[in-house]
Order: C-alpha cells, then sequence, then structure tokens
C-alpha cells in the first residue's frame, strides 16, 4: 500500500461523509481556534452550543481581548479544564497587542501564545491557512496504532514522537487541512475504541493490524502502576 493511495482513500471518505459543523462553515483562524480549544477536551456535540454563544458573544479575537476574565470563564461555564479559557483569553490579549488582531500563521510565533502546543498549532494553522502540519490527538493515535499496527503504547509519553513520526509520514502535503480533519474524523466515527466500524472504512484493505487479525490488541497501553 502506497501513502498516496491511503490518502487519496481517506480524502475521498472525509469528502463524501464529512458532518457539517459550526467551525466548518468559516476559513476564520480565531473561528476554527476557539473551535480546537473547545474540542480539544470535549465531545462535538457538547462543543456546538458552546461553541455558537461564544462566537456570538465575541466574534472576533479582538472581542475576547477585550473582555473581562468572569465574562469569558462565564461562557465556559460546564465546558470544564478552565485554564483552557484563562489561557485563550490571555493570548487573545497577545494577538491584540503584538500581532495586530492577525492570527500568527507561522508555527514558532503561534506557540509562543499561551495554551498553544502542537495540537492547536497543528490544527488551527493546516485548517486555516494550509501549513503541512499532521495533527496528532488521541483518535488519531488510535487510528494509526491500528493502521501501522504500531507497538508504542498511546498511553505512554514517550510514545508521542513515534506518533508524530507516523502522521508526518502520512500527512498529504497537498490539503493538510482535509488530511488532518479526515484522521479525526476516521478516529472518532470509525476507528472507534473497543469495536471499530471496520466494515465501513476507508482503508479496510490497507489496516495492518485488521489484517493480521490482531485489532484487538492495538491501541496497546501500559498499565498504570497502582498507587
Ligand atoms: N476533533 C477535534 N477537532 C476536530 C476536527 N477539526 N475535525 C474532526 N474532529 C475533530
Amino acid at each position: 500500500a502506497t501513502v498516496a493511495q491511503i490518502q487519496s482513500l481517506l480524502v475521498n471518505w472525509y469528502k463524501k461523509t464529512r458532518r457539517q459543523l459550526p467551525w466548518r462553515e468559516t476559513r476564520d483562524p480565531y473561528a476554527i481556534w476557539v473551535s480546537e480549544v473547545m474540542l480539544q477536551q470535549t465531545q462535538v456535540a457538547t462543543v456546538i452550543p458552546y461553541y455558537d454563544r461564544f462566537m456570538a458573544r465575541f466574534p472576533t479575537v479582538t472581542d475576547l481581548a477585550g473582555a473581562d476574565r468572569e465574562q469569558v470563564l462565564k461562557l465556559w461555564e460546564g465546558l470544564g479544564y478552565y485554564a483552557r479559557a484563562r489561557n485563550l483569553h490571555k493570548a487573545a490579549g497577545v494577538v491584540v497587542d503584538q500581532f495586530h488582531g492577525q492570527v500568527p500563521a507561522d508555527e514558532k510565533l503561534f506557540k509562543s501564545l499561551p495554551g498553544v502546543g502542537n495540537y492547536i498549532a497543528a490544527a488551527v494553522l493546516s485548517i486555516a491557512f494550509g501549513l503541512p502540519l499532521a495533527v496528532v490527538d488521541g483518535n488519531v493515535k488510535r487510528l494509526l496504532s491500528r493502521l501501522c499496527a504500531m507497538d508504542a503504547p498511546v498511553n505512554r509519553s514517550s510514545s508521542h514522537k513515534q506518533f508524530q513520526a507516523m502522521a508526518d509520514r502520512l500527512l498529504d502535503q497537498s490539503c493538510p487541512a482535509i488530511f488532518n480533519q479526515a484522521m479525526m474524523e476516521l478516529g472518532a466515527l470509525v476507528c472507534i475504541p473497543g469495536t471499530p466500524g471496520c466494515s465501513v472504512c476507508p482503508l479496510f484493505d490497507h489496516c495492518i493490524a485488521r489484517k493480521n487479525g490482531c485489532i484487538a490488541h492495538h491501541p496497546r497501553r501500559i498499565k498504570k502502576k497502582p498507587i
């Protein structure tokens, strides 16, 4: 199986089956940033109403930067992981003060902002600006673990670089935005934990764990020592 075949199967599957979600109707980097911060630890269905309210109240990064922290946290109430909201608010201030209100289309500059790590940088910069950065989140790790029969445990932090390296190899440089969203979507909807939907998977013929009959052994996890 060539990388190019896998890319085109994945991208075609996504184009055919993608869900219409509020943040997929825009190319605004700020809007995509807000959505990815919310989606990083929260399910799509929960995020939708929060995203809609947040964007209605703070339609631009300048509106967010000008708000009080209390107002921002109020809109975040119920989403949890409130450091995300505080960082996003702080980062909006930096974007306004240092970048003329423009989200920087540059990995190093964007990652200098509070709360912007590898995941947020890759997701926002690929989706909004088409930069060739491969996204690795929990869903993508599970998918890669099966597709490539990887032995690196998904719950060990030192495995991250192996998943990142595999995602980098697979990334379709000609359409990073679609490729990354397709990987996340396939992981979220088909290559799910437990029993995945292999019969409807566009990568059925290419999935090494499936071919080897060892889906149940991927992703691998290390047992945590009891405390
Ligand atoms: N999960 C988080 N961000 C996502 C995105 N952009 N597309 C699909 N699933 C996601």
